[in-house]
């Protein structure tokens, strides 16, 4: 009743505003860890906060400032008056609040960093920090009272995050657990009780396993998080961006991501050792425009004016920032060359993003016919230069990109080919090669066991088209996750028409459910078909290798 007065009313909606200030787009900041590990201290912090202000990063929008691991006293004891996390006086003699207080005078927004656990993650085995798990009123109350605006809740299990306890056997391995949401979702509901209106769910793309089977983070972490990790860290190097964003494909396909649920690609290493300026480039315009937060993590203090060009381009920003909240996906691979991604932006336009693959400097072309486009205005993000036309060639070094934005699009009229599709299962298997019941498979069944060592196969025969060469469309499922340290979330599949020299194909992770969670119509360059004849396609692996499984294949009729 107290709420009919108009007075009460007016104050109360006021202090709910001021409260949930909701980004409904990628956050984008600075985090301490792939810069200082989990041994930052109050020097360092003030030394990024005040450079990432005097080199212009925060009017450039690089405004939420988090401190990762590191931040927790390690005498595994809880403030004895409220309960709550205790702040590492020999790291941050001040505390914490002198700092948030500084960021937040420079136009940032304060970060916090905690763990769904009971010890927080740390380079010491077990490690001697306290995680929020059980505490979480207190844990928040505390991070608001550091005016904290996002909370990233580190994953619980790794094999340095200890989730039921400190002994050995409670550090618990990157398995499905059953208890990811409970967990996850406590600590979001007492930090929406105290008006901490964002938090990461960082759990390593490791799927949570359901009642009805294993489902990703995009699933589940969707209602109590206003963001998740898509998969394991990023560490240096071209592997894990390539690792990183094979595991983003099936994700900016779900169509889970939008305003206020943003799938995080883990921190950008621009500026860190490993990848040449080119890979860095192009992982900054990938991670942009995967609609992946944007956290710088290096020291911004030495950064080098390139660095920090790339890091501060409006073009690529503005695509990060686009109100649709719309990943770009990957319209078509090939495998050991390109990959051609595109999304469309709020108001029509459209980013294009081409990556080289084949590691060596080449002229990298893109036709807009291969995303439906007669002609556009096509501006270089990289150069800032805009033509009008129907493709765009440039010369890139190794893993070097185009990165474009589209506008004033005519759309092409030619006629969409029609496709016949044929189940794998109807066609002939070999040397281990077997069908598999399947209930996201358009036709109920899969093919699984193709390559392997004993060199799974299956010859689907009696194709008939009207093209030599096409685009074949491929209907699998590959739930290999791949974590860090050697995974590419990718299964090759080698493939033959006509028993010719056979192609190798990557297929991205689709999931992680074997039997659901199917990636429809996967565009396959392939050539050398017989339009008059009858045509076969075999698919098997590479090496010792599985191809993914195959519920069907369309071919062009
Ligand atoms: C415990 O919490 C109180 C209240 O926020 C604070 O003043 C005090 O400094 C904290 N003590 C430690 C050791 O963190």
């Amino acid at each position: 009743m107290v709420w009919t007065s108009p007075a009460l009313l007016a104050l109360a909606s006021a202090g709910h505003v001021a409260a949930q200030n909701l980004q409904s787009t990628p956050i984008m900041g600075w985090n301490s860890y792939n810069q200082l590990s989990c041994s930052p201290n109050n020097d360092k912090i003030t030394t990024q906060i005040n450079a990432l202000a005097s080199r212009a990063f925060v009017a450039a929008g690089y405004k939420f400032f988090q401190i990762d691991c590191g931040w927790a006293s390690r005498d595994g004891l809880r403030n004895s008056t409220t309960g709550a996390l205790k702040i590492d006086t020999n790291a941050f003699p001040n505390g914490l609040k002198p700092l948030s207080d500084l960021a937040r005078s420079k136009g940032m927004k304060w970060t916090m960093y905690s763990d769904a656990g009971v010890r927080m993650c740390d380079p010491q085995l077990p490690s001697p920090v306290l995680g929020s798990l059980g505490h979480e009123a207190a844990d928040a109350a505390f991070f608001k009272s550091l005016n904290t605006e996002y909370v990233k809740s580190d994953r619980f299990i790794d094999d340095n995050c200890y989730a039921d306890g400190p002994a050995a056997n409670q550090n618990a391995p990157k398995d499905p657990r059953t208890d990811f949401p409970t967990r996850m979702g406590t600590m979001w509901n007492e930090l929406k009780k105290v008006g901490i209106p964002g938090m990461l769910i960082c759990q390593w793309g490791t799927p949570y396993s359901s009642s009805s089977g294993l489902q990703g983070p995009a699933q589940w972490a969707k209602g109590i998080s206003t963001s998740f990790r898509l998969s394991d860290d990023i560490a240096s190097g071209w592997s894990n961006v390539f690792r990183i964003y094979n595991q983003a494909v099936h994700v900016a396909k779900s169509g889970l991501i939008g305003p206020g649920f943003i799938a995080d690609a883990d921190l950008l290493e621009v500026g860190n050792s490993d990848m040449t300026s080119d890979e860095q480039a192009t992982h900054f315009a990938a991670w942009a425009m995967l609609k992946s937060a944007l956290m710088i993590s290096t020291d911004v203090s030495t950064l080098s004016n390139d660095l920090v060009a790339v890091l501060q381009n409006k073009d690529l920003i503005a695509i990060n920032q686009d109100s649709a909240v719309k990943p770009i996906s990957l319209v078509q691979r090939w495998t050991g060359d390109r990959d051609l991604w595109a999304g469309d932006l709020a108001n029509g336009d459209v980013a294009v993003l081409v990556v080289d693959l084949s590691n060596a400097g080449r002229t990298l072309n893109v036709q807009l016919s291969s995303l439906g486009i007669s002609s556009a205005s096509i501006k270089d993000l990289w150069t800032g230069q805009t033509t009008t036309g129907s493709s765009l060639s440039k010369q890139v070094n190794a893993h070097g990109s185009q990165a474009l934005r589209l506008s004033n699009i005519q759309r092409s009229t030619a006629a969409k080919p029609t496709y016949n599709y044929i189940s794998a299962s109807t066609g002939s298997l070999s040397s281990g090669a077997n069908t598999q019941s399947c209930s996201g498979c358009s036709s109920s069944t899969k093919v699984g066991y193709l390559g392997g060592s004993n060199g799974g196969r299956v010859t689907i025969s009696n194709i008939r088209t009207s093209q030599a060469t096409q685009i074949v469309r491929f209907d699998y499922i590959n739930g290999e996750v791949g974590y860090l340290g050697g995974g590419t979330n990718e299964r090759i599949a080698a493939i033959s028409v006509n028993g010719g020299a056979a192609k190798t194909v990557s297929f991205a992770l689709s999931g992680y459910n074997w039997d659901r969670d199917v990636s429809k119509d996967y565009a396959v360059e392939l050539s050398g078909f017989s339009t008059t004849g009858t045509n076969t396609i075999t698919i098997s692996g590479v090496g010792r290798a599985y191809a993914p499984d195959l519920d069907r294949i369309g071919v062009v009729a």
